[in-house]
């Protein structure tokens, strides 16, 4: 069918014709966020998932919408390789800006400028990474002391008084928190922490990959009864053929039942998969309804793109070591799978291919789902596993 009405969008943090299945969650999200704004009390959130369910969209459509509802928003993304004052910095100041241009003018916004003033200057020292050439000024004793988990939380604190004064609250929105660095989760943590027993209006709602759960733990022991952690997963049945169905309805075509069968079994449920294969069934159909020989071509294009990017990009990165308990991985079946049990396949002890476990948990290819237990983080790498290395060798 005509590829320029193609409806389907797949692609990292592609918003979808049809953010499906969600509603609950955005709904309990809304309800917080009017909670931590009217002073009462609250939980942060930090949504977890693996790569392609959706956290990116869903991310950014709370965030539209708590700016739309007149949140104070801040919303970035944690690269492997920028500190978070880094990250902070410019989105902070733009924020206080227009606080400050929303009514009269504020003292506190200015004073509380002046403190990211301070912030930088002090961070800037410790961090190379800051590029910032405005001068907010400074405020001497606040923020300025180089510590970061000190200076956030003075930060912090001075951004909930903003908040609480034009009567809203600050929230800030984090994309793949699984990269911050210890010391800085830390900091983020405690600053929250402060803002929530002085009952100041701030929230943190933030997503990322499985890890990091237990990564936020151990940054600090407290985190968890600061916020909830609602797992992003597959879309159910209905979910998932709602996904596929609706965008091509808008468009007067329909699926047979067999076809939405054939994608379901495929992708699992996963959101970007359902993008990719909604895309090739739309491309593959001649006119609707979009059948079952459609939906199966689909899957081949579908699969074999997958191997040569998506999937691919990923195996890139390993090195052999990696590869190679990757493969035992896959050989073992559907996870998840016991350390031990690798490591037997390899023939190796657990201790000796621990390393290659744990780098391959920092790349965010697999996480422990339990304490010694490993799963892929990407949906279907265990089938490209078998298909790029048909042969295991130990
Ligand atoms: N609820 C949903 N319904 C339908 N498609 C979705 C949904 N959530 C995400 N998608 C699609 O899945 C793909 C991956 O989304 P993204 O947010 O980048 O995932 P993540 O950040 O978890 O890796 C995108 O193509 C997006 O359009
Ligand atoms: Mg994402």
């Amino acid at each position: 069918m005509d590829p320029r009405t193609n409806p389907y969008s797949p692609g990292a943090g592609n918003p979808p014709p049809e953010l499906v299945g969600r509603d609950e969650l955005i709904e309990k999200v809304s309800v917080e966020l009017d909670r931590c704004r009217n002073g009462l009390s609250h939980r942060s959130f930090l949504m977890v998932g693996l790569r392609g369910v959706g956290k990116t969209v869903l991310l950014n459509r709370l965030a539209t919408d708590a700016e739309v509802n007149h949140f104070a928003v801040v919303s970035i993304e944690t690269p492997e390789k920028r500190s978070l004052p880094a990250l902070l910095a410019p989105p902070l100041r733009s924020t206080l800006l227009k606080l400050d241009s929303l009514a009269a003018k504020s003292d506190r916004v200015k004073k509380t400028l002046k403190v990211l003033g301070s912030f930088i200057g002090a961070m800037k020292l410790k961090y190379n990474d800051i590029e910032f050439g405005i001068d907010l000024g400074e405020e001497p004793g606040m923020a300025d002391s180089g510590d970061l988990e000190n200076d956030l939380l003075e930060l912090f604190v001075q951004i909930g008084l903003v908040a609480q004064e034009r009567k809203t609250a600050f929230v800030l929105f984090i994309d793949e928190i699984q990269y911050i660095k210890e010391e800085e989760f830390a900091a983020l943590i405690m600053a929250l922490h402060k803002c929530t027993q002085r009952q100041l209006p701030v929230m943190v709602v933030g997503a990322g990959l499985p890890q990091l759960v237990g990564q936020a733990g151990e940054a600090k022991s407290y985190a968890e009864r600061l916020f909830q952690y609602p797992a992003i997963g597959p879309l159910d049945k209905d979910a998932a053929q709602k996904a596929l169905m609706l965008p091509a309805l808008e468009k007067g075509v329909e699926y047979t039942k067999e076809a939405l069968n054939e994608i379901l079994l495929q992708t699992k449920g996963y959101p970007y998969f359902l993008q990719e294969w909604g895309k090739h069934s739309w491309q593959c159909a001649q006119a609707s309804p979009i059948s079952e020989a459609d939906a199966k071509r689909a899957s081949t294009i579908a699969i074999s793109e997958l191997d040569g990017s998506f999937f691919r990009v990923r195996f890139d990165r390993l090195n052999p070591s990696e590869k190679k308990y990757l493969r035992a991985m896959s050989e073992l079946g559907d996870g998840p799978h016991r350390s031990g049990d690798i490591a037997h396949l390899l023939k190796k002890q657990v201790q000796s291919v621990a390393p290659t476990r744990a780098s391959l948990i920092k790349k965010g290819m697999i996480y422990s789902p339990d304490h010694g237990d490993n799963s892929f983080t990407v949906p279907l790498f265990e089938g490209y596993m078998k298909r790029v290395m048909p042969k295991f060798e130990k």
